[in-house]
């Protein structure tokens, strides 16, 4: 699949590798494609760096990965994105903390209005890039989870495969809970935490149960 990278830091360089060594075709985005080169190197032939632009174009599946007060500029300077899905990896961190959302809205829902018409999963954003890196494709019991959730069954479908192919272990988590992957960090939740699949199926039970 080709897939395109709307920034190219920690977290979309490293999920853009494991996608690449699962053999999809990745370009990588920066505002200043030249300095992807090394990553570019790095990640091998099937990876490639633009404009965000480029890579809204290029991919069927766009990876949003910016700092949280940047995704409004980073959106806008993509461009369209009818038709595309975007898995959304960014956490609500602004200056001085967490950024308040009105009316109690997750911050998967304040995205999915402002992501220029594309259908928006999140995924990747609960567990850390350096843990990413270091966990993604064990197998068994220690599988790791990558919770996901949005509304659209088909562009789920798609994001639950790359997930595998990324290493971990899919797992939706309803939308009823979304805010169980965002921050902030607390018991009983997923954000921040390594689950596997016994567990987090426990934790969607608790959770249920406790509504
Ligand atoms: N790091 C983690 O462990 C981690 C874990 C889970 C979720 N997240 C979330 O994932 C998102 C990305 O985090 P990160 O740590 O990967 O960030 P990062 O390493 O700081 O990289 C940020 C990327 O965003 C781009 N960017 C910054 N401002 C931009 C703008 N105005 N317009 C377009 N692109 C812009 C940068 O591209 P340029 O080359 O153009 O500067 C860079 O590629 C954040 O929302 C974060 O909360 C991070």
């Amino acid at each position: 699949m080709n897939i395109g990278t709307i920034g190219a830091g920690r977290i979309g360089g490293t999920v853009g590798r494991l996608w690449a060594q699962a053999g999809h075709h990745i370009l990588f985005s920066s505002r200043n494609p030249e300095q992807l080169a090394d990553l570019v190197k790095a990640v091998g032939p099937n990876a490639h760096a633009g404009s965000s632009r480029e890579a809204a174009q290029f991919g069927e599946v766009l990876l949003l990965t910016v700092p949280w007060p940047a995704v409004e500029e980073a959106l806008s300077a993509a461009g369209p994105l009818h038709g595309k899905i975007v898995i959304d990896t960014t956490n609500q961190f602004a200056a001085g903390g967490l950024a308040q959302l009105p009316h109690g809205m997750s911050a998967l829902e304040f995205n999915s209005q402002r992501a220029n018409g594309a259908t928006v999963v999140k995924a990747y954003n609960t567990l850390t890039a350096g843990f990413q890196s270091e966990a993604a494709g064990r197998s068994g019991p220690e599988r790791v989870v990558m919770p996901y959730a949005g509304q659209d069954a088909a562009a789920k479908q798609v994001v639950a495969q790359l997930i595998s192919d990324s290493g971990f272990e899919p797992f939706e988590v309803p939308w009823e809970f979304v805010h169980a992957i965002e921050p902030p960090r607390r018991a009983g939740t997923f954000y921040g935490e390594e689950w596997h699949l016994d567990t987090a199926r426990a934790l969607i039970a608790q959770l249920v149960a406790k509504k």
